[in-house]
């Protein structure tokens, strides 16, 4: 069982790196069989969609533009299970924006030109997490579970606030708080949902 951890941030060793890496130490602890790879955006290059309405929506989940999206959608079909961490900023950095509209696109051609088959990520099981530096971290979660379920992921939810996913504020390096223990707990469940 593969799980695939995506590190939105700009910054290699940061807050959402952390919570990414406890969601996988949760899921590993759960279940044995599961293996880990992580993935930061920051090493990446993935631009905006270029809304050529043309190779997508001719082949199911193809994309025109050449950069590191297409090995990244190999290893998100590849994998059983997901973690997407973001940082706040502002909203969600603008790189993690570029991979979820250029995913979104995808989607939505595969839907309005009625390709056959289901959804590239279609019911994988998607643990969410957020980095702030002390705001709230609703925006972020609204916009990745949005993400989430517009692909036909299945975002996981949590009993407590916020709901949608772990929240970490500060530095957790220094304040991890329970930002950590909760995330290895979504890795928990995260691993009680994936098949197999
Ligand atoms: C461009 C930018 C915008 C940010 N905007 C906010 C914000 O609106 N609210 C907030 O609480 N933190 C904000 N932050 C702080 C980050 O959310 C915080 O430092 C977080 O830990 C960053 O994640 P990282 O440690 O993985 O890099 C911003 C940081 C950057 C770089």
């Amino acid at each position: 069982m593969r799980v695939l951890g995506i590190v939105g941030s700009m910054r290699r060793e940061g807050n959402t790196g952390r919570l990414v890496e406890a969601v996988l130490d949760g899921a590993k602890e759960a279940e044995p069989k599961v293996r880990v790879q992580v993935v930061h955006l920051a090493d990446l290059e993935i631009g905006p969609c270029q809304a050529c309405y043309d190779v997508c929506a001719k082949l199911p989940y193809k994309c025109v533009v050449k950069d590191s999206f297409q090995g990244l959608l190999q290893k998100m079909e590849d994998a059983d299970g997901l973690v997407i961490g973001s940082p706040l900023y502002f909203q969600i950095p603008s790189r993690l924006v570029a991979l979820c509209e250029r995913l979104v696109a995808l989607a939505f051609f595969h839907d309005v030109r009625k390709h056959k088959g289901a959804h590239l990520l279609e019911d994988k099981p998607c643990a969410l997490v957020a980095a702030t530096g002390g705001g709230d971290p609703t925006d972020v979660f609204r916009y990745l579970f949005g993400f989430a379920m517009t692909v036909r992921m299945d975002p996981l939810t949590i009993k407590r606030y916020p709901y949608y996913g772990v929240e970490g504020r500060g530095d957790l390096a220094a304040n991890p708080g329970a930002a950590l223990d909760t995330a290895r707990e979504l890795g928990r469940l995260l691993a009680d949902a994936l098949d197999g």
